[in-house]
């Protein structure tokens, strides 16, 4: 085998360039209106433009549309790990400045990669992320703990150290992990880099937190050395694959994503008070929660939606490198609200949720797909338990605001936040105000019909 011995010295020079770009990007904290403005957009529709940080008192109308230009996706740990349909985090930053105050405690009850909580800990709140997947509250974890910078700095050092001395005859074979498909989805090269540096981890620290912020630099580079499709949300290997995988791939780009994310966990750390912390449960899942009654001051979140995104198949070789999964995942899919895994017999009949413009739109779908009818009533019907949760352990007066878009299930517009709009007010929320939010970059992109332009942001009173 070849090998081509990496340069840490070289990774660290091109490190430091792109940590000094991200940090010029962000310099935007506007203390009046001048970052908003009227535009047209190509349609000749008016919109909202709002550049950065979202004024806290910006008036907002009924129906009215914004572009929100965001620059902080990866300020501090938010750029840490891809993962789909993740919130731009100046949007609820605005709504926790704007619907609480500090010490107050938030829910987000999909919080996936925790951009709320990470918002919730900057702005001096105490928060609550409840997510399905094991491998979003992994890396909910990592993202929101803060870490010491010194035993950090030393750690990373000693694990570049062992990286470098990487020898493919040193790793044993039952060192590699074992999962279904595993030497279709990597080269054997790949297979051994991942070993070295999962052992290099293991063998330098004992500080769990120092450890899982190591683990999620591994995983962030998992689809990039894989076989994988890296342009798709689904894990696919592709006939023709639009990239090279080559010896030392894995150990350089995990030592640029080691020392990136060690940056951006300082600075988080570094501007973090004392005293507000994230609790990230895993008995909990956003149909039933385990918290009283009047318990939280405000809930923002972004839902799944309909047969868009399957999170565990999304993650599986990051899961499975991880140790978080093994084998099947359909355990998992199930319970996921929006999934795919329903039973024939409960999709035979046609299932009502009592929401005239949706109960149309699922009987037309029904006509032409049975399967396909249920799994979006399944959907609304698991979003109805979720807003009687949010509901039951709000405080009264508090608001849950809800961030979704649209999509298409055989072809037919499926409009999510109207429906779900429509829902709450039979569970007892009032409507406060809606307005969308148009989107225009996503990290991983969907297959095309089911391309999310719009979303949705609702806010609902108790
Ligand atoms: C659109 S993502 C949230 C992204 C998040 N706003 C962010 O910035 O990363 C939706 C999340 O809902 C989670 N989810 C799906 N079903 C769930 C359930 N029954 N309970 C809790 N979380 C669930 C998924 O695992 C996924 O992480």
């Amino acid at each position: 085998m070849t090998y081509y011995p990496i340069s840490i010295q070289k990774i660290k020079q091109k490190v430091a360039k792109k940590k000094i770009f991200s940090q010029t990007g962000q310099i935007f904290d506007f203390k009046d209106l001048t970052n908003v403005k009227e535009i047209t957009n190509k349609f000749g529709e008016t919109l909202t433009r709002v550049d950065g940080e979202i004024p806290v008192d910006i008036d907002v109308s009924d129906g009215q549309r914004f572009l929100f230009i965001s620059y902080d996706q990866s300020k501090y740990t938010h750029g840490i790990h891809k993962y789909p349909a993740k919130f731009f985090p100046e949007l609820p930053r605005w709504l926790i400045k704007k619907y609480s105050k500090p010490n107050d405690l938030i829910l987000d009850p999909f919080a996936g990669s925790a951009t709320t909580n990470i918002e919730a800990l900057l702005a001096k709140r105490n928060s609550v992320a409840i997510d399905i997947d094991p491998f979003a509250r992994y890396l909910a974890k990592v993202k929101t703990t803060p870490i010491g910078k010194s035993e950090l700095v030393t750690t990373v050092e000693e694990i570049l150290k062992r990286l470098v001395e990487f020898n493919p005859k040193l790793i044993n074979n039952s060192e590699i992990p074992d999962f279904p498909y595993r030497d279709n989805w990597f080269t054997k090269e790949m297979l051994l880099e991942l070993t070295h540096i999962k052992k290099s981890i293991y063998s330098s620290t004992e500080n769990v937190d120092i450890r899982d912020l190591c683990l999620i630099s591994m995983s962030s580079v998992i689809r990039a050395v894989s076989n994988a499709d890296d342009n798709c949300t689904r894990t696919v290997v592709r006939k023709r694959l639009n990239k090279e995988i080559y010896p030392s791939l894995a150990l350089t780009k995990f030592a640029e994503n080691l020392l990136m994310n060690s940056y951006r966990i300082i600075e988080f750390s570094q501007r973090l008070e004392n005293g507000f912390t994230v609790e990230i449960p895993n008995d909990n899942d956003a149909r039933y929660l385990t918290y009283p009654e009047n318990y939280f001051d405000l809930a923002v979140t972004s839902p799944p939606y309909a047969n868009a995104v399957d999170y565990p198949r999304t993650h599986q070789l990051e899961m499975y490198w991880l140790g978080i999964a093994n084998g099947s995942l359909s355990k998992l899919k199930e319970q996921h609200v929006g999934t795919e895994v329903v039973k024939a017999a409960d999709y035979k009949q046609l299932h009502r949720i009592g929401d005239l413009e949706a109960d149309n739109k699922i009987e037309k779908i029904f006509k032409l797909d049975q399967r396909r009818a249920f799994i979006a009533y399944k959907y609304l019907y698991d979003m109805k338990l979720n807003m009687k949760e949010v509901y039951r352990t709000l405080k009264p007066g508090g608001r849950y605001v809800i961030v979704v878009g649209n999509n298409r299930i055989k072809g037919e517009l499926f409009e999510n936040w109207k429906y779900l709009m429509n829902i709450s007010g039979s569970i007892g929320f009032i409507v406060e105000n809606y307005f969308g939010s148009e989107i225009i970059k996503h990290f991983i992109k969907v297959p095309r019909e089911e391309r999310i332009n719009t979303d949705w942001v609702i806010v609902l009173k108790k």
